[in-house]
């Protein structure tokens, strides 16, 4: 594959930006040339050299960070002319009994927010939760959030990933075009 691929994301504590980063890798181990901007730091360039646009992020409060929102809303005619991917991480994703509304509320309401694109995937991930990070407010609802992860009785862990990689690998992987339909 020698498609050019964009993976832009927005994150509060960096779990969808390491997901983007493994997202490109693998892109690029399939022969892709592709960039990876965080776009709370850095604006796209050239939108309109991609094949793929792969748009991520994080979830807090229900909400995607501003950015990617932003970068959604800015380029309508270009993007409604590209295959369009989202990606989110939150921890509702990893319960089953969350996860069909964690889809509902953050990738199928977002994408129908955004007529002009027509995703061609959604990735639903699971988060990262690290309650040395963020300040007394966060800390409290990330203890929260940790805290409805372990089990009767279990001391709370500091640190909760729920990424799974290699579900990541496989939707990742299922970006890539097929040779036969080019
Ligand atoms: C303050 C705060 C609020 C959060 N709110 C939600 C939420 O509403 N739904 C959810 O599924 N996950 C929620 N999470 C979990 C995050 O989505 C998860 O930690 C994710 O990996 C964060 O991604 P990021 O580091 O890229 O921003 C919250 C986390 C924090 C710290």
């Amino acid at each position: 594959m020698n498609d050019k691929i964009l993976v832009c994301y927005g994150t509060r504590y960096g779990s969808a930006g390491e997901i983007a980063e493994n997202i490109g890798e693998i892109l690029r181990n399939h022969g892709a040339t592709v960039d990876i901007i965080n776009l709370k730091k850095n604006k796209v360039k050239n939108l309109e050299t991609f094949d793929l646009v792969v748009v991520g992020s994080g979830i807090q409060m229900g909400k995607w960070t501003k950015e990617p929102l932003q970068f959604l809303k800015k380029h309508p005619v270009i993007l409604s002319r590209k295959k369009i991917a989202l990606f989110v991480s939150c921890m509702t994703a990893a319960k089953p009994e969350s996860c069909n509304q964690a889809r509902r509320n953050y990738l199928d309401n977002i994408a129908a927010d955004f007529p002009e694109i027509i995703p061609i995937s959604m990735g639903l991930f699971g988060g990262l939760i690290d309650t040395s990070k963020g300040n007394i407010l966060t800390k409290a609802i990330m203890q929260a959030i940790v805290k409805s992860f372990a089990e009767e009785g279990e001391e709370t862990p500091g640190r909760v990933d729920l990424r799974d990689w290699e579900q990541i690998r496989i939707w990742t992987e299922g970006l890539i075009p097929d040779p036969f339909d080019a």
